[in-house]
Formats: structure tokens, sequence, C-alpha cells
């Protein structure tokens, strides 16, 4: 039956095409290395749904944050467990984007034809990066909140538009309950969906052109 009603569904969808061009493909002999990308993309998927988990109980008002995360730790079932994954998730995702990185500098795969590819990564570090500032400010303690002070400030020393960015990212000269406003829809809806779009394209360029072997004497 479950046969008959997979025919079905494949017949109209194309799960069986779509499963062998993304994932039923002709791969180099890799090693540890090449798994690096899909690792963060995995830590990228953790980070999604705990964060979607965590929005169900955090608030994003000066009043409110702090007590709010002492709430999730102390007072929800699971939610020390689930901000703790999402806390050190951030930790791991962002030295995984490096050491990927690193991996695909080392093995010059951002050479012909991945150029692009690389690009493309050049964004997605910085995107994760800014993942990490913004969801910083969020438990509104006393080391977020200067930590931003901090950070705004240096985006404020970019010459000729630096107080515009400080004034832009702080939604003000000073940190208030504007900037943690802004920050908060930052983290949860405008860094992740530009980060959920670039990775799709990353993704679709590795898949084109596949992955690139290990370099050999002549190359
Ligand atoms: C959210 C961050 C990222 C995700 C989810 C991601 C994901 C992936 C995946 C799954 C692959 C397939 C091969 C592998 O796993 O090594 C890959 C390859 C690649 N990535 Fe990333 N990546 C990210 C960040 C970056 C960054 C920061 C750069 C460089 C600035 C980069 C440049 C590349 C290049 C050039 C390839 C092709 C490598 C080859 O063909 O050997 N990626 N990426």
């Amino acid at each position: 039956m479950w046969n008959t009603i997979y025919g079905w569904l494949d017949e109209r969808i194309g799960f069986n095409d779509l499963y062998k061009s993304i994932l039923d493909r002709a791969e180099p002999k890799g090693n540890w290395w090449n798994t690096l990308g899909s690792a963060t993309l995995f830590l990228f998927v953790v980070q999604a749904v705990t964060g979607i988990f965590l929005t169900a109980y955090y608030t994003p008002s000066p009043d409110h944050a702090y007590d709010s995360i002492t709430y999730i730790m102390n007072g929800v079932a699971f939610g020390w467990l689930i901000r703790g994954i999402h806390h050190w998730g951030a930790t791991v995702m962002v030295v995984l984007v490096f050491v990927h990185m690193l991996r695909v500098f080392v093995t010059a795969s951002f050479k012909y034809p991945r150029e692009l590819t690389w690009l493309i990564g050049v964004g997605l570090l910085l995107l994760t990066l800014g993942m990490g500032f913004t969801g910083y400010l969020l438990p509104w303690n006393q080391r977020s909140y200067w930590a931003t002070i901090v950070g705004t400030q240096i985006a404020g020393t970019v010459p000729f538009i630096g107080s515009f960015v400080l004034r832009a990212l702080r939604g003000g000269p000073d940190l208030s309950a504007l900037t943690l406003q802004r920050f908060f829809s930052a983290h949860i809806w405008m860094l992740p969906v530009a980060l959920g779009g670039l990775i799709g394209i990353h993704l679709y360029l590795v898949i084109r052109h596949g992955e690139s072997h290990w370099p050999r004497r002549d190359d």
C-alpha cells in the first residue's frame, strides 16, 4: 500500500528525480575535512530549531529579557537544555565556518570554477558572525550590554559613514529598548533568512560543480 501511495506522490512531485540530482551523485574520495560544510549546515538547522523554541518564552524588552531567560533556565521543562544547545551551537558554528573556510583555502578550492562559491561563502561567514553579534545582546545582562556598547562603537569607527552605522545599529545615539528590538528582529528574521537563501545558492553551486579533489603534484 505504501508503495502505491509513494508511487502516486512521486509521479506528481518527482521525489526520485530530486533525490538523484541532489544526493545521488558521484563524489571524489574525500576525507573528514570535506565534511565541515555539512557539519556547519547541520548546526544551522540545530540553531534554527532551538532558536524557534526559545522565542516561545523570550521577551525582547529591557524590562523582561533578563527575567525571561532566567525563567527559560529554571522554570521551563528542558529550557536549560534548549538554551545550552543554542548557546554552544553558536560558538561551534563560528569555529566550524572558519575551519571549513580554512580547508577550502588550503586545498585552493576557491579557484575556477568555484570563485562564486567562495564569494557566497564570504557572505555566509559575515552573516554567521552577525548572528553571533546580535544574539549576544539578547540576554540583556551586564556582559551583553557592555559588549554591544563596545561592538557598536567599533562599527562607528568606519570612515565617513561611521556615525550613520552606529545610529542605525543602536536605533539612536545610545543603547536602548530600540537596540534590543532591532537586534532581535535581525537575529530571528533578517539574518537567518539571508543566511538560508545564501546557503541554498552555496549548495546549488557545490552540487553544480561537484567537490574539488585535493590538489595533486601536477595541479
Ligand atoms: C553557513 C556557512 C557555510 C555552510 C553551511 C557551507 C556549506 C558547504 C558545504 C556543505 C560544502 C560541500 C563540501 C564540504 O562540506 O566541504 C561547501 C563547500 C564549499 N564552501 Fe562552504 N559553507 C559555509 C561557509 C563557507 C565559507 C565561509 C566559505 C569561504 C569563504 C565557503 C566556501 C566554500 C567553497 C569554495 C566550497 C567548494 C569546496 C570544494 O569544492 O572542495 N563556505 N560548503
